[in-house]
């Protein structure tokens, strides 16, 4: 027996979410464009209609298969549920809260960066004595970017200093490139109850900074060594640990490979597809843990240059640096140094697959930096990677003591 086929299900990326989150509030009008789809899903939800869920895999809207086509998704969905709660939730109202709480004579100003001293005073003495409405354009709301984190605390903490002033986020990401200027124009007229202050340009371009908007900005790092088995990425990794640790006092983690496959990665196998697994899970706990500024160091295999390419993009995406290493030691020294007695076994044909030997290992191209081994020692390996993160600016150079001067 079978029920109606379910609908397809898609996870639109943030700023398609922000779109539907203000239509849903009704803070942009219902004709506004389409709900852009990639080409498979509109092929998989032809007959069975869209549920559209969050990142969390909430259902938040359900298109009928009529509201579906090659252009994307049309009209106004049957709305689903509440998306997943951001940080700051309780301040994101519809304009219809908005202006039921306010009157005609408050001031609305616009927050779309962040707000400097001058600004803050500005919007102080600008009040004259009004009601003052803070209306933070804080998108990419679902995004783990703090962008409009950073700007609701701004603004709750400058609302502290204007008595009758409130603060209200808005699931908008206003930056040129993202939202045209006149949508940007259609959203704060829905919530302005009366006059519109806007902020203006920031006197200091911030805007590289503010494309992640990482709240202490502490440049996170991934280093990611790759290379063959035995080749001595587990070994620079702990000597490059050691020493972050000793002259700087960063966090640092070691994701390595072997390490990795008895917790993290436990259960998987050597087949592509699970290696590919693997070094994506290594990626995404390197990514976050760049994210929040400390260190990772990941020594795993990583054969393949396409999962290498997503773990840049996944640390890039985080805010976070990435150094690729390669320990490019040839196999052939890999094999004679042999210290877990695997290339025998793999020589043997008791391990199959085995990487360098009958399985692929795909040589970086785009290495920062290229250490062989065999024609190296651990201290000039290690000290070159050290060199290598004290020009990026990765390392503090330690203060020497007064005395010393
Ligand atoms: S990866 O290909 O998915 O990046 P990873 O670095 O996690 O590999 O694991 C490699 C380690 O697993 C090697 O150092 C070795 O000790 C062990 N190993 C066991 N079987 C294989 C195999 N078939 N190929 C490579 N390494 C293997």
């Amino acid at each position: 027996m079978t029920g109606p086929a379910r609908p397809h299900q898609h996870c639109p990326p943030f700023d398609e979410l922000d779109a539907l989150e203000r239509l849903r509030i009704r803070a942009t009008s219902p004709t506004h464009p389409r709900l852009p789809l990639p080409a498979q899903v509109v092929e998989a939800s032809r007959d069975t209609g869209l549920e559209i869920v969050d990142p969390e895999g909430v259902p938040i809207a359900l298109y009928g298969p009529d509201q579906v086509d090659a252009q994307g998704a049309h009209g106004t969905p049957e709305w689903l549920g509440n998306p997943s709660p951001r940080p700051y939730e309780r301040h994101y109202l519809s304009p219809a809260q908005v202006r039921a709480s306010t009157s005609e004579a408050t001031l609305t100003v616009v927050v779309d960066r962040r707000l400097t001293r001058k600004d803050i005073s500005e919007v102080r003495r600008g009040s004259g004595g009004r009601d003052v409405l803070l209306l933070v354009l804080a998108g990419p709301t679902m995004s783990p970017y703090t962008r409009g984190v950073t700007l609701i605390r701004q603004s709750l903490e400058v609302a502290r200093g204007i008595p009758g002033s409130k603060v209200v986020a808005v699931p908008l990401d206003p930056r040129p490139g993202r939202t045209a200027q006149s949508l940007v124009d259609e959203v704060v007229t829905a919530y302005a109850p009366g006059p519109v202050a806007w902020l203006g340009p920031h006197p200091t371009s911030i805007t590289s900074s503010e494309t992640f908007d990482r709240t202490g900005g502490s440049g996170g790092l991934v280093l990611f060594f790759t290379g063959l088995s035995g080749s001595g990425k587990s070994t620079i990794a702990r000597a490059v640990r050691e020493a972050i640790l000793e002259e700087d006092g960063r966090p640092v983690s070691i994701l390595d490979g072997d390490v990795v496959r008895r917790h993290l990665s436990a259960g998987l196998s050597f087949s592509p597809e699970d290696r590919e697994t693997n070094i994506r899970r290594i990626g995404w706990v390197a990514a976050e843990i760049a994210y929040h500024g400390g260190v990772a160091i990941c020594s795993p295999i990583a054969p393949y240059e396409s999962t290498r390419q997503a773990v840049r993009s996944m640390a890039a995406d985080r805010g976070g640096d990435f150094v690729l290493v390669h320990v490019s030691t040839p196999v052939s020294e890999c094999a004679r140094r042999d210290r877990k007695g695997l290339y025998a076994k793999a020589a043997a044909g008791e391990i199959k697959d085995f990487t360098g030997v009958s399985a692929p290992y795909e040589a970086p191209t785009n290495a920062d930096l290229d250490l062989d081994t065999s024609q190296l020692s651990v201290e000039q390996a290690r000290d070159r990677v050290l060199d290598l993160l004290r020009e990026r600016g990765h390392l503090t150079e330690a203060d020497e003591p007064e005395w010393m001067i």
